[in-house]
């Protein structure tokens, strides 16, 4: 599914963002949520309006390229037509697939590699057995920033205890267990017995595994298996996505104030951003990301850290 996104610069963003909302609202499905976000639904295709200090983004998104043609010159025939007092300039990107979306040029993504904490032998050889046992599903651990920062974020924390959703072979547990203070835990849960037999090998190499402790199982029913009270000090989600939501849910109500979530993968490699990805994982990450962008008992902020982290901070 195509999408194609425009900065329209002007000094009235939210001005024109709620005439367009209400003029189309009479021949098209329109919603707004505050001052600053609207959408329009047009037949096959739609558009979201956001106000921002730097203008009017929008973000265009149809079935076709016909569709999309069609959204974008709605769109901004309205807003020129509703500029009386200043010429805008509505200009189009080329359009992608949200599947292609580039969150990173290459060059930013290996400068920002070499330019954090290095890794050490413990974690580079862990990394390098990933590989060779495990092959593609090697993708799947995390990348050597991430995990420097996750270290940082515990320790920021001040973390005694912390929980991971999905160990695979161990490397973001290390990160984790890395950042706790003197005596602090890390709870990990992964329903693999042979990758997390690799994750011990590891931990004892990185000694930390004395501050680990794995919990083989569906993660779900870990965290429901645990004290209702606010225990958690820094959680990683880091496992199936379909089940982003029940994690969360089930981390959130257990974090002490101050206490931090830290989500992975929140853009599904840039899925998320297109509405023709419809498989169950794509909607439950839509359904996480709107759930935690809107839940009053957190602070949050979504990173364009790798495939997308969201940090949130619980009130
Ligand atoms: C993306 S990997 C985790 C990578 C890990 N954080 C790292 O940095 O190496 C996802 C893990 O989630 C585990 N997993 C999948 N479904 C699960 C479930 N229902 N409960 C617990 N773990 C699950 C998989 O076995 C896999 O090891």
């Amino acid at each position: 599914m195509p999408i194609s996104t425009a900065l329209v610069a002007t000094d009235r963003p939210a001005r024109y963002l709620k005439q367009l909302v209400s003029h189309l609202g009479h021949k098209a499905d329109t919603a707004l949520a505050g001052d600053s976000r609207g959408t329009v639904t047009l037949g096959a295709g739609s558009c979201v309006l956001t106000a921002s200090s730097d203008g009017l983004r929008l973000i265009a998104t149809a079935a076709d390229p016909e569709g999309l043609a069609r959204v974008q010159d709605v769109v901004a025939r309205h807003l020129v037509r509703f500029a009386t007092q200043e010429e805008l300039d509505v200009r189009w990107s080329e359009p992608t697939a949200g599947g292609d979306l580039e969150i990173l040029d290459p060059v930013v993504d290996d400068y920002l590699l070499t330019h954090c904490t290095p890794a050490d032998q413990a974690l580079q050889e862990l990394a390098s057995t990933t590989r060779e046992a495990t092959g593609n599903a090697a993708g799947m651990q995390i990348s050597h920033d991430e995990g420097a920062l996750l270290t940082l974020l515990t320790g920021l924390t001040g973390a005694r205890f912390a929980v991971e959703v999905g160990t695979f072979t161990g490397y973001s547990s290390i990160c984790i267990a890395r950042g706790l203070v003197e005596g602090g835990h890390l709870l990990t849960c992964d329903v693999s017995e042979e990758w997390t037999a690799i994750a011990q090998q590891a931990w004892e190499q990185a000694g930390v595994t004395d501050r680990i402790d794995l919990k083989i199982g569906p993660a779900i029913e870990t965290l429901r298996a645990m004290p209702q009270e606010a225990v958690i000090d820094i959680a990683f989600i880091d496992a199936d996505k379909v089940s982003y939501p029940a994690y969360y849910e089930e981390i959130v109500r257990r974090l002490r104030p101050g206490g931090l979530v830290v989500l992975d993968n929140v853009f599904l490699g840039g899925r998320v951003f297109d509405p023709a990805y419809q498989e169950d994982h794509h909607r439950a990450m839509r359904e996480l990301n709107d759930l935690v962008a809107g839940d009053e008992r957190v602070e949050s902020v979504m990173l364009p850290v790798r495939d997308g982290v969201t940090l949130a901070r619980r009130r």
